[in-house]
């Protein structure tokens, strides 16, 4: 056996200076999702941005979160087609949304307590939306007035409160701010029972108990940034005072029927969207009483645990609603390969909830530009690979589940 023979040296200092990237440590929110490579990687800054009990009202869901875990896997199912050969220089990622061009399929989901997960709350998530060219859908349970934001397209999300002229008030008020598109949240005639918050003690407001104080300690940025902005709370309810339950419970209405649909369908003149179907039958059902759309979700399975899998419940409901309806699909989407898997499976669009909840934990404004660029990056690499040009061309010969 001869022994390979190696001569070493020492190198020099001009073949290894270009290959040397002195970086600065990212203390500006900027750079520092700027580097994370994917949402997964958000989702692991905001971990150590936030309190534990902030991250996990975003990233739990209800009871055993067995819901989220068969959302999430229901991607792992899905297999792509690609075809070879074509020309796929210029994708174009644009769609149209209830008669408004979209920059890509997807809308940024309502979500409640924004403002707790970074202090520029609904701000930030509106003005990303609106330079990103998506629309951003504000909810009942927001920070902030409807007034009092401003962006690009918005949307608004009702819940079916058990007093109908407060519902209808705040339609009116909506609509007077130029919210172009309600959503009516049917999901959830009582609350869901959300164990991570039960256990982390969360209330809203967060109370100064002594572990909360220990928090401070870890969480000094978030805690200056809560005590030293406007005091955080329902602005859309009329009256913010007394617990959390009770609000909720004004808020839900366990009565709410077909028929309320109907009333709403004759109170709100523009388009009307029902979010949290779960079945064909559903679906038929509020598209027969006016909905322009409906958005297969349940939650991001923060309401019934093991209900329905959006993604696999997507085809059927297409299907149901053959044209007279968008249909939307949320829950679980975290990479732009998903959009692409569930506009193939029948959706117009996604809506994204934590997705960009993750990169405004991470770093405000700059962290929700961070997760909907990285979106767009990947939506546009998988239509390319998949040998397509367009999110309409995506269909059964492009995306199937195993
Ligand atoms: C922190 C949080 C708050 C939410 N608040 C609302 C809400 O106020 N109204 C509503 O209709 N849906 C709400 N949702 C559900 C989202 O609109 C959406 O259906 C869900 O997040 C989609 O799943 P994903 O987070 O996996 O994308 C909330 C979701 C999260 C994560």
């Amino acid at each position: 056996m001869g022994t390979r023979h190696v001569r070493r040296r020492v190198p020099r200092w001009s073949e290894l200076r270009p290959l040397v990237r002195v970086e600065a440590p990212a203390w500006r929110a900027g750079a520092r999702v700027g580097r994370a490579a994917s949402i997964a990687d958000l989702r692991l800054i905001a971990r150590r941005r936030v309190p534990r009990a902030v991250f996990d009202y975003v990233d739990g869901a209800a009871e055993s979160e067995v819901s989220l875990a068969r959302a999430r896997a229901a991607f792992g199912r899905v297999e792509f087609r690609p075809r070879v050969l074509r020309d796929v220089a210029d994708p174009d990622l644009t769609t149209t949304l209830l008669g408004r061009p979209a920059s890509m399929p997807v809308v940024l989901a309502p979500t409640g307590f924004t403002r707790m997960m970074h202090h520029d709350g609904e701000h930030a998530v509106a003005a990303a939306a609106a330079a990103a060219g998506v629309p951003y859908t504000l909810s009942t349970m927001g920070t902030v007035t409807p007034e009092e934001l401003d962006g690009g397209d918005r949307w608004f999300q009702l819940y079916l409160w058990r007093d109908r002229g407060a519902a209808k008030d705040l339609v009116t008020r909506a609509k007077a701010s130029g919210y172009r598109a309600l959503m009516l949240t049917v999901d959830t005639p009582v609350s869901g029972a959300r164990l991570r918050d039960v256990r982390n003690g969360l209330t809203i407001p967060p109370n100064l108990t002594l572990r909360t104080m220990a928090g401070i300690a870890r969480h000094p940025r978030w805690w200056f940034n809560l005590l030293t902005t406007p005091p955080l709370r329902f602005a859309s309810l009329s009256s913010t005072d007394g617990a959390l339950a009770d609000l909720v419970d004004r808020v839900f209405d366990p009565r709410a029927t077909i028929a309320d649909l109907e009333w709403l369908r004759d109170t709100w003149k523009g388009p009307l969207i029902v979010k949290g179907i779960q079945s064909a039958a559903d679906a038929v059902r509020v598209v027969d009483a006016g909905a322009d759309a409906v958005v297969v979700s349940n939650h991001g399975g923060r309401q019934l645990d093991r209900a329905p899998t959006p993604l696999e419940e997507l085809p059927a409901v297409a299907a149901a609603v053959g044209g007279r309806a968008e249909v939307y699909v949320d829950g679980g989407v975290l990479t732009g390969a998903d959009v692409a898997a569930a506009v193939g499976l029948g959706a117009r669009a996604c809506l994204v909830g934590r997705a960009y909840l993750y990169g405004l934990m991470a770093g405000g404004e700059a962290g929700v530009t961070r997760a909907l660029d990285l979106l767009r990056a990947d939506l546009r690499r998988t239509l390319a690979l998949l040998g397509l040009r367009d999110p309409g061309q995506l269909g059964p010969d492009s995306v199937r589940l195993r």
